[in-house]
């Protein structure tokens, strides 16, 4: 199901949401004249039905971190099309893609070995679940200190940056951000927009993610560790 597109100049990017029974992931389709990459594969069926609606060509996936949610329909998509997927394994590097450049960055922490891929040109990057609208993922086998070096990564890329994460967890995260800090203005106003447009207040430019997300506002692994457990913890 398409939840929603954006338009960058001739690109258009195109939010799927997969596997809406369970976990409601955000898989990505960036398109430009008929061809398209997408970024993350958690279920074929809603990818095939996309690019076919849209009469779109796959020619590449990206993939962030190895989930089910987001790796689980890939080989089918890859076998059908015969399409090739970039693992998160894959050193970081800046590489052309689709006319544009892209540069992959290591974001481990949420998991041992998770990328993100920035597009300079486009102004946007994926992040997988790293960063999760108004928090971040849990700690699925990276550590605190990879997981801090990782958002201090991010918040290193333009304040105009759209940050496309893996889900929509936002009323979650800003109920635990608001426990964590009443007078996180930011993250209120993100709320009251999230009610009349949710996707606009969950993907949002790096200057008010970092103003609202508690979670870019430590200043320590061991700070984020303890703010993590704490969410571990909440409601
Ligand atoms: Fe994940």
């Amino acid at each position: 199901m398409i939840r929603a597109r954006y338009r960058f100049g001739e690109y258009e990017l195109l939010v799927v949401q997969v596997l809406q029974s369970t976990y409601g992931t955000f898989n990505y389709l960036l398109c430009k004249k008929g061809q398209a990459i997408l970024i993350d594969c958690g279920e074929a069926a809603p990818i095939f039905q996309a690019l076919e609606k849209e009469n779109l060509q796959l020619t590449d996936i990206l993939i962030t971190h190895n989930h089910g949610d987001h790796v689980g329909g890939c080989r089918e998509v890859q076998d059908r099309l015969g399409v090739q997927s970039i693992s998160p394994a894959v050193e970081s590097r800046e590489f052309p893609i689709l006319g544009t450049t892209c540069r992959s960055f290591d974001v481990s922490g949420h998991l041992p070995l998770c990328k993100a891929y920035y597009f300079p040109m486009l102004k946007i990057v994926f992040v997988g679940d790293t960063i999760i609208g108004g928090a971040v993922g849990r700690l699925m086998g990276g550590t605190a200190e990879q997981f801090f070096q990782s958002l201090e990564k991010i918040k290193q890329l333009p304040d105009e940056t759209i940050v496309f994460g893996g889900h929509d967890y936002l009323e979650d995260n800003a109920a635990f951000a608001l426990s964590v800090n009443p007078e996180n203005e930011a993250m209120k106003k993100l709320l009251e927009l999230y009610k009349s447009e949710p996707l606009a207040a969950v993907f949002q430019p790096l200057e008010k993610e970092k103003k609202s997300n508690p979670f870019l506002q430590v200043q320590s692994a061991d700070e984020f560790a303890a703010l993590r457990k704490r969410k571990d913890h909440f409601g």
